[in-house]
């Protein structure tokens, strides 16, 4: 088998680079090999590799900043991936595409299954929302891989490593108790793609895949300044205040619950997603 892996430095494109290997060739590439914004490069570039899986990890995920970049979000969230989803067709491969909890509008009071009705609340998720729709428009062989809240070790800054350097500096924190979801780790997202490329053929379609649990922004603070002392690494933090949405205003309103259920994957793979607090420890130990 041969897997074209895109966006191999993020998050989670670094955790894939090391589980991916297991299940064939894989070409790895980043923002050098193919700039998604060069739209008309992408079909003849991927085709050219004649891959059996196409994985797209790459994605504009700045939330925020996508408010006063709607082209650029909606060029590499949703015009990129249309192109993918042509190239896919044209050589036949199958496409595992990672999108979010953030097509959700988050009014719900259960967990999203994969069939809920999307409602994305800002430019982010509508370019997450748009590409998932040219991809279905485009191939019937895609797997739209929806998850959240994603932390790790490697890559870029995240929720955790922020977390981490203010309670180095501070003695108090606000952290926002009002939004609830799942943390997951990009290694568990990674392993759950690899599980879940042995069954692509007769399960196209969309999943969600978080770790196990709930959490709001609040209790995930707690936890990784719980943990972290438990490993004996050094903290200021005395005090977490929980804190409301409306005193930490952002530029992209986000849902209030955006829990995803994730038995439809756990059947297909046979496996339940680890509790979001044991990734955690597993992360931190990676980490610090
Ligand atoms: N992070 C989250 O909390 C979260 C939550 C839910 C879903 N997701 C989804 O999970 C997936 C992986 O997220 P992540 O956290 O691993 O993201 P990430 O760390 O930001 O990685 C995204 C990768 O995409 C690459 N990329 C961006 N623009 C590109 C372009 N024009 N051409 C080629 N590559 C480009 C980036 O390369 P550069 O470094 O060169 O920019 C980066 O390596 C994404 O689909 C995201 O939407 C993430």
């Amino acid at each position: 088998m041969k897997i074209l892996l895109l966006g191999c430095q993020g998050q989670v494109g670094q955790e894939l680079q090391l589980t991916l290997p297991s299940l064939g060739a894989v070409v790895a590439w980043d923002r050098t090999h193919l700039d998604l914004t060069n739209l008309e490069s992408i079909v003849p570039a991927v085709v050219n590799q004649q891959p059996d899986v196409i994985v797209n990890a790459a994605a504009y995920t700045a939330v925020d900043k996508a408010e006063s970049e709607p082209d650029l979000a909606h060029q590499i969230n949703t015009a990129a991936p249309e192109k993918l989803a042509q190239a896919a067709t044209v050589c036949g491969a199958s496409l595992v595409h990672i999108s979010t909890d953030y097509v959700f509008d988050g009014q719900q009071n259960r967990p999203y299954q994969p069939e809920a009705e999307t409602n994305p609340l800002g430019v982010y998720g509508h370019s997450k929302r748009d590409g998932e729709l040219a991809i279905q428009a485009n191939t019937e062989q895609a797997v739209i891989f929806r998850t959240a809240w994603v932390y790790g070790a490697k890559g870029k800054s995240n929720f955790v490593k922020t977390m981490l350097r203010l309670g180095a500096e501070r003695d108090e924190l606000g952290v926002v108790y009002d939004q609830v979801g799942t943390p997951t780790w990009a290694y568990d997202i990674a392993q759950a793609i690899t599980m879940l490329i042995p069954h692509l053929q007769n399960n196209f379609g969309v999943y969600h895949y978080t770790n196990n649990g709930a959490a709001s922004w609040y209790d995930f603070a707690v936890a990784i300044f719980e943990e972290a002392r438990k490993l004996g690494h050094p903290l200021q933090l005395s005090h977490v205040q929980p804190i409301p949405s409306e005193q930490y205003p952002t530029p992209t309103p986000r849902p209030a619950y955006s829990v995803l259920a994730g038995d439809k994957i756990a059947k297909v793979i046979n496996q339940t997603a680890p509790h979001w607090r044991a990734s955690l420890r597993k992360m931190l130990k990676e980490y610090l």
